[in-house]
C-alpha cells in the first residue's frame, strides 16, 4: 500500500532504507523536528497521549520510538509503571537512549531494536500501544497494525500521530509550498540526508490519511476506531481499542 514511497532509489527494501535514512538523521532530528514545526510538534504529541488518560496505562509499548519524544511525553502525563520503545534504526535508538539516562529515566524507559511489523512480545501484553510519525515509514502498514493489536491487550487502546494532508484553502496550498520548499531546505542545510527530508512530503502524500486510515485500522479488528484532526488537519490522532 504504501510501499511505492521510498527514501532512495537503491534495490534495497524499503525497510532498510528508512533504517538509513533514520541513522544518517538522529543526529539533527530532534533539533530539526522542533524548527521545521516551529515547536507544534511537542503540542500535537501531548494532545495524543492525552488521549490514554482515561484508561491510565501501567504497560505502555511505543513503537517507531526513534529518539522517544513521545514515550517522554506519556511517561509525564501517564507516569506509566513502564513504557518499551522499539524502532529499527540503531541511530536514533543510541540518541533515545542517552536521553533516558540524562533525565535518568532507565526505571521506567527502555528502549530495543524492534520492527512493528514482527515484534517480540507476546500477544495481549501492552495497556497501550503508542506510535508518532511512524506508520507512514511501515514497509507494509496493514502487517504493522495487525502485529501491534495482537500485542495490545483486550480493551487496550492505541494511539496513533501522523501527519496528514490539509484539504482547504488557504492551509492546503501553504502547507504544499512549506513541506515543498522549505522543509527540503532546512533539512538538506542542517541534516547529514539531503534526501530525507523530500521523502518526507513524498511519503505524507502517498499515505492514506484520514478516513482512509480509520477503515484500514477496522478492517485489521481495531474497534471504537476514532480520528480527530490536529491544525487545520496538517497531522491527526487515531485512536481504536482492540
Ligand atoms: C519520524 S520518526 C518518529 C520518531 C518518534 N516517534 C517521534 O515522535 O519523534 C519515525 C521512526 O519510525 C521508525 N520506523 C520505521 N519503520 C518502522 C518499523 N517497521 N518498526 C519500528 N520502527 C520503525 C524509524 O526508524 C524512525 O525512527
Amino acid at each position: 500500500m504504501n510501499k511505492e514511497v521510498t527514501p532512495y532509489a537503491g534495490t534495497e527494501t524499503k525497510k532498510e532504507q528508512v533504517a538509513t535514512m533514520f541513522n544518517n538523521i538522529s543526529g539533527t532530528y530532534d533539533f530539526l523536528n522542533h524548527f521545521l514545526s516551529l515547536g507544534i510538534d511537542i503540542i500535537w504529541r501531548r494532545k495524543a497521549i492525552r488521549e490514554l488518560l482515561a484508561i491510565q496505562p501501567r504497560i505502555i509499548l511505543d513503537v517507531a520510538t526513534g529518539t522517544g519524544d513521545f514515550a517522554f511525553e506519556s511517561i509525564d502525563i501517564l507516569h506509566p509503571d513502564k513504557v518499551i520503545g522499539v524502532d529499527i534504526s540503531e541511530g536514533m535508538l543510541e540518541v533515545a537512549k542517552k536521553k533516558i539516562k540524562d533525565r535518568n529515566l532507565g526505571h521506567v524507559f527502555s528502549v530495543q531494536l524492534g520492527d512493528s511489523e514482527g515484534l517480540h512480545f507476546e500477544d495481549n501484553t501492552f495497556d497501550a500501544i503508542t506510535v508518532a510519525f511512524g506508520v507512514r515509514n511501515y514497509e507494509n502498514l496493514e502487517k504493522g497494525l495487525a502485529d501491534m493489536l495482537r500485542v495490545l491487550k483486550p480493551e487496550g487502546k492505541i494511539v496513533i500521530l501522523e501527519f496528514s494532508k490539509p484539504r482547504h484553502f488557504p492551509v492546503k496550498q501553504g502547507y504544499n509550498v512549506y513541506f515543498k520548499y522549505v522543509t527540503p531546505f532546512f533539512g538538506k542545510l542542517f541534516s547529514k540526508d539531503k534526501r530525507a527530508y523530500t521523502y518526507l512530503p513524498e511519503s505524507v502524500a502517498a499515505f492514506p490519511d484520514g478516513e482512509d486510515f480509520v477503515g484500514l485500522m477496522e478492517k485489521i479488528g481495531y474497534k471504537n476506531t476514532k480520528h480527530r484532526p490536529l491544525t487545520f488537519g496538517i497531522s491527526a490522532i487515531y485512536t481504536g481499542i482492540k
